[in-house]
């Protein structure tokens, strides 16, 4: 009940005021994003690295409303590829952009969004890592799915997100299932409507292990992004069934989310990968964490009550 009230709070713009103001926020908000500032990110990413996980970094942004907002986010993904290209850790750590944090709701939004998420894919392969494009609402799948094409003309490395929660998701792994195609499956976060998406989890859930084995049994690198732990466990048996190798594969969790988890499967061998968020517009992200479990929301509301 209460995840499609934060889900819709999510988009609001005088919560997000109330929500962000409020001092208490920070000390939760703390806990699922990495920091505001690019030193404090790259500070998290040693720090994972050296307990053996993979990253993929999020500067954090979306549903911008200026073009000159566009540039400001593009800037900062610039700063952040030469900051891992200088670090050389452009192995370890990749990076997750939003469409819509480079304009792809704006009047033109399709080629603007192109234009300027180009450079941040050109500067990451110069930094010897690479991107993937984070899906959003189901509005802007197709647009996504068609940068995506056009990005991968030159960068065939380049990163694409699927969600079980929508019907059509079956059909889009079946045609990114190709070589080389990287792939990140994820039940879906965004509050859909049932002409689209199933409303019930045990359908998405269904419908995830349907993805996962389309994309396992082709010839892409599935990332099986997912905190549960039967998604991990079926991901592991397709991957055995499939005579996949370790690094074929790969499993991704969010920051702050299933820590033990996480060091859990690097120390099996697996490789896995923690989504970084940071940035000051955390808030969109915030709450569709809150949204995904009551727990989170109850920790929040006690942490409210605990210093108001
Ligand atoms: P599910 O929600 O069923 O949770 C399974 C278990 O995981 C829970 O019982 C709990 O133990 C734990 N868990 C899950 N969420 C938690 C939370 N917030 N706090 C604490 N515990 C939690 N979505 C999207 O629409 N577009 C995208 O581009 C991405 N990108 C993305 C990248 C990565 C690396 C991940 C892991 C996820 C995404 N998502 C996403 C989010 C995704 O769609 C989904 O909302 C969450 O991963 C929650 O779904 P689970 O698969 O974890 O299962």
């Amino acid at each position: 009940m209460l995840g499609p009230v934060l889900l819709a709070a999510a988009r609001s713009d005088s919560i997000r005021r109330i929500v962000s103001a409020a001092p208490v926020t920070r000390p939760v908000v703390n806990r699922f994003v990495a920091g505001e500032r690019l030193d404090e990110s790259m500070a998290v990413v040693r720090s994972l690295a050296a307990l053996g996980l993979e990253v993929t970094l999020d500067h954090l942004g979306e549903d911008i409303t200026d073009p000159v907002e566009a540039l400001r986010n593009r800037d900062a993904y610039l700063a952040l590829a030469e900051a891992l290209g200088a670090e050389a850790l452009g192995a370890r750590a990749e990076m997750s952009v939003k469409l819509s944090a480079f304009g792809q709701a704006l009047p033109g939004g399709h080629d603007l969004a192109l234009a300027n998420v180009a450079p941040v894919v050109e500067a990451a392969a110069a930094a010897g890592t690479t991107v993937t494009l984070d899906m959003e609402d189901h509005t802007t799948v197709d647009s996504t799915l068609a940068i995506l094409g056009e990005l991968r003309q030159r960068f065939p490395q380049t990163g694409a997100v699927v969600q079980s929660y929508l019907f059509r998701t079956e059909d889009d792994c079946r045609a990114l299932a190709g070589e080389g195609s990287r792939v990140r499956l994820v039940k879906g976060a965004y509050k859909e409507p049932a002409a689209v998406a199933f409303q019930d989890k045990r359908e998405v859930d269904l419908a995830y292990v349907r993805c996962l084995k389309i994309l396992m049994a082709g010839l892409g690198y599935p990332m099986i992004g997912t905190h549960d732990p039967r998604m991990v466990a079926i991901g592991q048996e397709l991957a055995r069934r499939g005579g996949r190798k370790l690094d074929e594969y790969e499993f991704q969790m969010l920051y702050g989310i299933r820590e033990a988890e996480q060091l859990r499967l690097a120390a099996e061998g697996h490789r896995m990968r923690v989504y970084v968020p940071y940035g000051t517009d955390w808030y969109g992200y915030f709450m569709r964490r809150l949204a995904e479990r009551p727990a989170n929301m109850a920790f929040f509301l006690r942490s409210l009550a605990t210093r108001g």
